[in-house]
């Protein structure tokens, strides 16, 4: 038997555009209609009024809470409040889109040329803001499958795997598997330089590199760390290594803009001009303090009246595959910034329609403590359209209409659920991305980077600091009987043992 062929299936739009980058094409980022047309919108009409909710959010929640919001948002612009973390204010990011210019982002672009045309395959180590954002950008604007497509398809572009957000070692060792005969090349990504699965991973791959290219390996690897301090610059003087900075004044999870993301994206040949344009554009609009013209401040305010009116989980769900990674991302960018005295709340990543056959009915009937934000994918890459059957014994000739194909129908996939949850006292909010490109997730993420900053003030704690994260941190040097944890690893020890162990 022969393999099988697409026969009826046009050329791919992801793969299509992903050669067309590699060609030098450009989307025209810098026109105005262009922009306008791929700007993405906020639509609050599921919030208001939820019919059998006796704490249903009303518009008049929103009003009463505008006051403090715009307050809040003149002081994030002048940099006041309990904004520092060791005396810094970290709201280097606000303005980043308009500081980076034009000749950075062409110096990034060029070390990346530089690296992917000598390497097969690339991988990132980092975690949490060293790693998410820069995994969900790459995955919201290529193929699903990326590495296996060929080089071509690919847009020129390596392989690109991650590494060092987790310790499993049967995960390392398979992504090892995948790097086995080939030329690799690594971008290690820590701020701080300690945080121990990022570290572990990058000295196992460094020994790999260096026992297979000894001296020459230190030109396959690049470390994006602190500029003056850490374990990791040391070692980087030490060994020759390329580095890039991370601003004193940008935290992790803000960080998807600076050399942190940067790289590995222009590795993976997005266009980063175009996604610089997008913060920037997002920038713009959230600058004004017009409370109801600004998406940031609109939709911090929801979620503040969503948590005071007891909503304490908020499901992120887009029906797009590729845009997962973005929800992933609001994951950490929001729990981490709100979780603070007992505050904030719980972002759960949705993929629909998937998570409603996992947990749809909880949703519609559960506890009534949630609120759903959809990022919805208006346009995908590609239309796949449902072919005429001359029985219709599965009935879905209704559906082959024309213009009708899985690319509008995937469109209910929000609307329906949006509909449906909300009779059920689920307020929910639509976020909507016109197309997969690099300029819509540079506003949503700017969009949302404003609005948890703005959810800090109106919470009353400092949205910048993650001492939470510090503290099981802290826990596992101390379990693992790291030199200066000795005492507290014995005190943990102890505590353990006179806990009720019960285990069968
Ligand atoms: O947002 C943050 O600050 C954190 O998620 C960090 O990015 C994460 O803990 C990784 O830290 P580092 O870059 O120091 O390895």
């Amino acid at each position: 038997m022969q393999g099988m062929k697409l026969i009826g299936f046009k050329e791919n739009k992801t793969i299509k555009m992903q050669k067309e980058r590699a060609n030098g094409k450009k989307n025209p980022f810098n026109e105005a209609s262009w922009q306008s047309s791929n700007r993405i919108s906020l639509d609050l009409t599921y919030l208001f009024d939820t019919p059998g909710d006796s704490s249903s959010i009303t518009l008049k929640d929103i009003e009463d809470i505008a006051p403090q919001v715009i307050k809040a948002h003149k002081m994030l612009k002048k940099d006041q409040g309990d904004i520092c973390d060791d005396g810094i204010p970290m709201t280097g990011w606000q303005t980043l889109p308009e500081e980076i210019t034009p000749t950075h982002l062409e110096e990034i672009q060029s070390a990346a040329q530089s690296l992917g045309s000598q390497i097969d395959a690339f991988v990132s180590l980092g975690i949490g803001g060293s790693y998410l954002g820069i995994e969900a950008t790459w995955r919201a604007l290529t193929h699903t499958y990326f590495n296996q497509l060929s080089r071509n398809e690919r847009g020129n572009a390596p392989e690109i795997y991650f590494l060092g957000q987790n310790m499993d070692p049967d995960y390392l060792r398979d992504t090892l598997d995948m790097l086995q005969g080939k030329i690799v090349g690594i971008n290690v990504i820590s701020k701080s330089g300690t945080t121990t699965e990022t570290a572990i991973a990058f000295r196992i791959l460094r020994n790999v590199l260096e026992k297979n290219w000894g001296h020459a390996a230190k030109d396959l690897i690049y470390v994006t760390t602190d500029a003056t301090r850490g374990a990791l610059k040391n070692l980087s003087k030490e060994k020759g290594y390329k580095t890039f900075p991370i601003p004193d004044n940008i935290g992790g999870r803000f960080s998807i803009l600076t050399d942190v993301g940067l790289f590995g994206l222009a590795i993976a040949n997005i266009d980063i001009k175009e996604f610089a344009a997008g913060f920037k554009y997002m920038r713009n609009i959230t600058m004004v303090d017009d409370f109801w013209k600004n998406p940031s401040l609109l939709h911090a305010a929801a979620r503040h009246a969503a948590w005071l009116k007891g909503k304490k989980i908020e499901i992120v769900a887009t029906n797009s595959v590729p845009l997962y990674g973005v929800a992933r991302w609001m994951e950490q960018l929001f729990p981490e910034s709100e979780g603070h005295s007992g505050h904030g709340m719980w972002v759960s990543p949705s993929l629909y329609s998937e998570k409603l056959h996992a947990n749809g009915q909880m949703v519609q009937q559960g506890e009534r403590n949630i609120l759903e934000t959809f990022i919805m994918l208006q346009e995908h890459d590609n239309t796949v359209t449902i072919p005429h059957d001359k029985d219709n014994i599965d009935g879905l000739n209704y559906l082959v209409k024309k213009g009708q194909d899985i690319n509008s129908i995937n469109r209910k996939v929000i609307e329906g659920p949006a509909y449906a949850h909300y009779l059920g006292d689920v307020p929910n909010m639509i976020i909507e991305i016109p197309r997969r490109n690099a300029f819509s997730l540079g506003e949503i993420y700017y969009m949302m980077e404003i609005s948890v900053a703005i959810s800090g003030y109106l919470l009353g704690h400092n949205p910048f600091i993650q001492p939470g994260v510090e503290d099981y941190k802290k826990a596992m040097f101390a379990l693992l009987d790291k030199p200066g944890f000795e005492k507290k690893g014995k005190e943990i020890k102890d505590k353990i043992s006179k806990m009720k162990n019960i285990k069968i």
